[in-house]
């Protein structure tokens, strides 16, 4: 917590930021540090309004982050028992404070997910044709995603709010449990299937310039094409660990181990490159933001 001295680019700006014990929250802190913008963390709960009023007209902030929210521990199984909590921040919160950055005149970043959609028969498995940002989600198998797709559909009515679709979040540190690689490497069995995914390092910058350029609206957060579980652990013995070996299960399998059923898409991120033309593919950005700066083998 704290506001930090402006420096350079980021002088006329003021980010208020909620999610500061997250990871994707800590992420953005760095990153404001990095760049010099001036930003403090949200002390209020989203649930409770008065203690968001009370943050923004303390702070008063240029653009508000929402990086809060609940995803469950150790995964978004959590949410199916804890349903009153999950509607409680993720429902009530999110739109509370979506709500009073609008009352304020203040644009809302808000970090969404992209896990509302699945594979059908409209944008089939290895089609290409991904969900784009004005389809309603068709994916409500688990309760986290239910509540996210509801909050979803009436955000559209807040022209302050920037909703971008998350989908199985990747850094480069290989040491955080949260990272979709981490999780992989670290189960038992994987599934092998093809999904739009987010390389943080490349596009949590992005959010940032989004926020400079004051976009708002739904937005595909996912750099284009997919990537399979499969091709990431090839990725992850080629660069980081030759010894590494896997094994892999069928949905029906996976359905014996899990409480609710988890989602699987590819999104078109057409809108996102059309306005940031430098974004990398998913494989290349893999290679460039996680694999190449964390190898350990002399592979090229
Ligand atoms: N990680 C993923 O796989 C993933 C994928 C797609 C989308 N997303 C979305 O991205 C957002 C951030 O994800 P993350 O992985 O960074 O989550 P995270 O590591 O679990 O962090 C969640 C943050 O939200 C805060 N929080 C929870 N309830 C709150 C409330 N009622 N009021 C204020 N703060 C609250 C937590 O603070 P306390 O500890 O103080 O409660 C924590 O700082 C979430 O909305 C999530 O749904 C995540």
């Amino acid at each position: 917590m704290g506001i930090l001295a402006n420096s350079g680019s980021g002088s006329s700006l003021k980010f208020l930021i909620y999610g500061r014990t997250g990871w994707i929250g800590g992420l953005l802190g760095q990153l404001c540090q990095q760049q010099g913008i001036d930003f403090t963390y949200g002390s209020g709960r989203l649930e409770n309004r008065a203690s968001l009023e009370a943050d923004i007209a303390a702070i008063k902030p240029t653009h508000v982050f929402n990086a809060a929210g609940v995803t469950g521990r150790p995964n978004v199984d959590w949410c199916e028992s804890h349903k009153v909590e999950t509607i409680r921040t993720n429902v009530v919160g999110t739109l509370s404070l979506a709500d009073v950055c609008r009352e304020r005149g203040l644009i809302l970043i808000n970090y969404a997910t992209g896990c509302i959609f699945e594979y059908d028969s409209a944008h089939p498995l290895n089609s290409g044709i991904g969900f784009k940002e004005d389809e309603i989600p068709n994916f409500i198998g688990s309760f986290y995603s239910k509540t996210k797709a509801m909050v979803e559909d009436l955000l559209r009515n807040y022209e302050n709010v920037c909703t971008l679709r998350v989908r199985m979040p990747i850094s480069s540190d290989l040491s955080n449990p949260r990272n979709f690689i981490t999780k992989i490497t670290r189960y038992e069995k994987v599934v092998d299937i093809p999904n739009s995914m987010t390389i943080l390092d490349e596009l949590l910058p992005i959010s940032i310039e989004m926020a400079k350029r004051n976009l708002t609206g739904i937005w595909n957060f996912t750099n284009p094409g997919v990537v399979s579980h499969n091709e990431i652990l090839e990725m992850y013995k080629q660069f980081i660990d030759p010894n590494f070996t896997w094994k892999n299960f069928t949905l029906e399998e996976q359905a014996k181990v899990i409480i609710a059923p988890r989602s699987n898409n590819e999104l078109d991120a057409t809108k996102l490159k059309n306005e940031f033309p430098e974004l990398l593919s998913i494989k290349e950005s893999l290679i460039k933001y996680v694999f190449k700066p964390n190898q350990k083998t002399s592979a090229a």
